[in-house]
């Protein structure tokens, strides 16, 4: 005991005690930590990788960069991950054609495959969200109604409860949900695109997200109940519908009473 109590104060021991708490941390914070590239990622061939550079270098690289580093007018994609690219790149969005408020969804450039090559390229830069796969994306799979909760909760704010969009602030708005494919949804939650946050499974896990698509779904599904929809936009435009017919009907009324009267 008491050589332990002599070997405290020796000038090396706090940095061992330093040192060792960092190490602690580091291998409790691995552990912790949920890996975030999985299967998917890595079973892309090495042929695939080598043809997603060529495309990367021939349509991406004059923004992002030639090693997709980053440059003044464009991020760096290292760590984005291949969902982060199907999503940008599926959905038109990528390449960027015109510098505004938002990069804007536009027609496909590439086929499938060579979406699938420039993201097998991206992911092989750094381990990033994988692209989720058909299970994953499958709404009959998920349950509509705990979907609901979860989008009024967390997305409802800037895409509207029926999602059918909304304007943001500086030119910014969320988009109509309605024609995206299950896949994009999915993608979107995870990689979180501009102005939207990004949903990580810790904050909504994956069975979540499938709910979240159940729900998008059983909208696509269901026929407008109780009448007309007026755009599905909320306190708005039905307030503009009441105040505009009903005050036309009160005048009315109005002028019909006077007119009976004299
Ligand atoms: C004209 C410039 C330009 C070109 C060309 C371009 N990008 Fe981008 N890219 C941008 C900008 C700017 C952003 C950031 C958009 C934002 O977040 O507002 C971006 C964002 C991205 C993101 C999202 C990064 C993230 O943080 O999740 C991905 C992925 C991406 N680009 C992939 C590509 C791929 C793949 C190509 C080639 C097919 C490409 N881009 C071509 C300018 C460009
Ligand atoms: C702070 C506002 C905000 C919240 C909250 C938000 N989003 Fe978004 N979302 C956006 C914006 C802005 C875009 C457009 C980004 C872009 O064009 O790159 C977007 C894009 C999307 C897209 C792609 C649409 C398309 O046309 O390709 C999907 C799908 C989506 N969001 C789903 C969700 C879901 C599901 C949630 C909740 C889990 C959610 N969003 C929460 C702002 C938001």
């Amino acid at each position: 005991m008491s050589a332990l109590a002599a070997r405290r104060r020796h000038p090396l021991a706090t940095a061992l005690v330093v040192l060792l708490g960092l190490l602690l941390t580091g291998v409790a914070y691995a552990a912790v930590m949920p890996s975030t590239a999985d299967a998917s990622t890595t079973t892309a061939s090495a042929d695939d990788i080598a043809q997603g550079q060529k495309l990367f270098i021939a349509n991406c690289a004059t923004c992002h960069g030639i090693g997709a580093g980053g440059r003044d007018n464009a991020p760096s994609l290292i760590g984005v991950g291949a969902a982060s690219v199907d999503f940008q790149v599926g959905t038109g969005r990528m390449p960027l054609q015109a510098s505004g408020p938002q990069a804007l969804k536009q027609p496909v450039h590439f086929d499938d495959q060579q979406v699938e090559q420039l993201a097998a390229y991206v992911a092989s830069l750094g381990a990033g969200p994988a692209i989720p796969s058909a299970a994953d994306v499958d709404p009959a799979q998920g349950d509509a109604s705990k979907g609901a909760m979860v989008f009024r909760t967390n997305c409802a704010m800037c895409h509207n409860i029926a999602g059918a969009g909304g304007a943001l602030t500086r030119g910014k708005f969320a988009p109509n949900l309605s024609g995206v494919s299950y896949k994009h949804i999915y993608e979107a939650m995870l990689t979180g695109p501009q102005s939207m946050p990004v949903f990580p499974n810790q904050t909504i896990d994956p069975e979540q997200k499938q709910d979240v698509i159940a729900y998008l779904a059983t909208l696509r599904e269901t026929p407008n109940v109780g009448g007309m929809s007026l755009g599905r936009l909320g306190p708005v435009s039905e307030g503009l519908v009441a105040w505009v017919l009903g005050l036309t009907l009160l005048i009315g009324f109005a002028v019909w009473l006077g007119a009976k009267s004299s």
